[in-house]
């Protein structure tokens, strides 16, 4: 069976952008895949290096959203990287046939520089953090990684550096690995912007009741329907980009018959909203609760499944080390 692996940076708890976005794709993909999925601990340290201490809490609170969805242990290796040492390794032996100039003009890179003004990114560890990445995907031999689009300049870097240890030690141990695209209705914030925890725009998983309520029926509306008696049009409404997805058919055409004539009220219309939410996430959340008051629970199938992917790393990293000559 073909491998997949991805990671993801432990930002704490996720948000309705990760539930569609990536996790759902995870999912299906244990059916289909032999996948490992980690916690990049180590990446979120490049650039949160001064709060590192959040990083555990924030993993056991990313994991339980994993679980929570789906991502099942008995089916996939999940695991944290920093449990996995020998990816520090093939990272280092990576670093040295790197050329700097990759990693400099590297598009990702060069706008975090540009963008990113409340951390301090410059430093070392930053600019290798695609060499990193590499060797979390090319340890395991992974052949496809289910990425987003901004992932793709660092995955085709992957693919390149896995090229040059191939041909500077004329080997052809390495694969290059594929990206799997995960091309999703994107789901916008609250705001109508990208979806994120940093933009303060974010419906979480975790999100129930009052907070969801509140999120959900101060949704903007089409902004041209200013009285309950003016017509609006679905397409112009931010709200609607959320029916799309949690609403049944019927309901859909039935806002799209009424909306447009003023038949039914913008409250009204999000209260349907935030009924379909609140059942889509009720039993994940259920089983969220369940994780989160048995937290040794999540650190223990972690260790498990980072105890399993050092098996296979470390099997890589010798064979790595034999292959350029420092096996003693
Ligand atoms: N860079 C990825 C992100 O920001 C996280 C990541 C680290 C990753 N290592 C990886 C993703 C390996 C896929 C494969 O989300
Ligand atoms: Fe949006 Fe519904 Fe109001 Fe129409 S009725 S503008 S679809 S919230």
């Amino acid at each position: 069976m073909d491998r997949v692996l991805s990671g993801m940076r432990p930002t704490g708890k996720l948000h309705l952008g990760h539930l569609h976005g990536v996790l759902q794709n995870w999912k299906e993909l244990q059916d289909k895949y032999e996948c490992f999925y980690f916690v990049a601990d180590w990446h979120a340290l490049t650039t949160d290096y001064k709060i590192s201490h959040e990083i555990k809490n924030n993993t056991i609170e990313m994991v339980a959203d994993w679980l929570a969805v789906g991502l099942n242990p008995e089916k996939s290796t999940l695991f944290i990287q920093s449990k996995v040492k020998e990816h520090a390794e093939l990272h280092l032996l990576l670093s040295m046939i790197t050329p700097l100039g990759w990693l400099e003009r590297n598009p990702t890179y060069k706008e975090m520089k540009n963008e990113i003004k409340n951390k301090d990114i410059n430093n070392y560890g930053f600019l290798g953090y695609p060499v990193l990445q590499t060797a979390d995907i090319i340890i395991y031999h992974a052949k496809y990684v289910p990425v987003g689009m901004d992932q793709i300049p660092h995955l085709e870097l992957s693919r390149e550096i896995a090229r040059r240890f191939n041909f500077i030690y004329k080997t052809n141990f390495f694969i290059e690995p594929e990206p799997i695209l995960t091309d999703f209705a994107k789901i916008p914030g609250i705001d109508g912007r990208k979806m994120s925890k940093s933009y303060n725009n974010a419906i979480f998983i975790s999100d129930k009741g009052k907070d969801l309520e509140k999120k959900v029926l101060n949704l903007v509306t089409d902004t041209h329907r200013v009285r309950r008696t003016d017509p609006g049009d679905p397409e112009r409404c931010l709200a609607y980009n959320f029916h799309k997805i949690y609403c049944t058919e019927n309901e859909l055409e039935m806002i799209n018959k009424e909306c447009p004539k003023a038949g039914i009220g913008c409250f009204d219309c999000k209260k349907i909203l935030l009924k379909r939410i609140s059942e889509k996430l009720a039993p994940i959340q259920e089983k969220r609760e369940k994780y989160i008051s048995n937290k040794n629970l999540i650190l223990d199938i972690l260790e498990e499944g980072s105890n399993k992917a050092k098996k296979i790393a470390k099997e890589t990293v010798d064979k790595v080390n034999e292959i350029i000559g420092l096996k003693y």
